[in-house]
């Protein structure tokens, strides 16, 4: 099982928004895939705190596919799948079976600025196919604004994943609206965090 400090720390920030704003559907059976899981420690938390929703977890790297199965066969939980393999930066008809507009919600949690745009891209286009009218597309981040980063602490970090992959980096909040935009989704929300970490929350039309 692997282990992230910084999933420990942010989990239950980005759980509080989840339940928010699924708050109202909480009385029906949901479908959420989580695309770049990771540890799988969040995918885990969720399925605790919101067990109205079947998790589909998911992640480009074998270790992590991995590690999210430790989690589910050492927590007993129920409402989480096996992990599958789902590269976001390839067309969504190549997302391990996924059906179009089968998905209430799709969950990325710090996987855009560790990943080529091509990365956002494949989130944003598949996110407007494989969600159901209404769906919500909800990923946390950090972002710059209209080609600007700030505070300097994120100039700092937007360096230091620029040098470990130069497709890295902080994408823009501005051209992810407009991808969305393109793909039948609208920035509905965005939800402030700590560390100037944000939720955007978006919506299928
Ligand atoms: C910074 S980690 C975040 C992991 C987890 N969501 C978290 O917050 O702890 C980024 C994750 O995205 C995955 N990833 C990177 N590129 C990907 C892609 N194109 N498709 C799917 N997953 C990807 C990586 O393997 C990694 O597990």
């Amino acid at each position: 099982m692997l282990l992230s400090p910084q999933a420990e720390r942010n989990w239950e920030g980005i759980c509080e928004v989840l339940e928010d704003v699924l708050d109202d559907q909480s009385h029906k059976q949901l479908f959420a895939l989580e695309i770049g899981s990771g540890t799988g420690q969040h995918v885990i938390r969720f399925a605790q705190k919101l067990p109205f929703i079947t998790w589909q977890p998911s992640d480009i790297k074998e270790e992590c596919r991995d590690s999210i199965k430790a989690y589910i066969a050492a927590t007993h939980v129920k409402t989480v799948l096996q992990p599958v393999l789902l590269d976001a930066s390839e067309p969504w008809d190549k997302w391990a079976g996924v059906s179009r507009n089968t998905c209430d919600v799709i969950v990325a949690v710090n996987l855009l600025q560790y990943s080529s745009f091509k990365t956002a891209q494949g989130v944003i286009s598949g996110a407007g196919q494989i969600l159901k009218p209404n769906g919500l597309l909800i990923t946390y981040g950090v972002y710059a604004v209209n080609g600007v980063i700030t505070p300097s602490c994120n100039e700092v970090l937007d360096e230091e994943l620029r040098k470990l992959n130069p497709e890295w980096g902080l994408p823009d909040l501005d051209v992810l609206r407009q991808q969305a935009y393109g793909n039948g989704l609208r920035l509905e929300r965005m939800v402030e965090m700590e560390d100037y970490y944000k939720c955007l929350i978006f919506r299928k039309l």
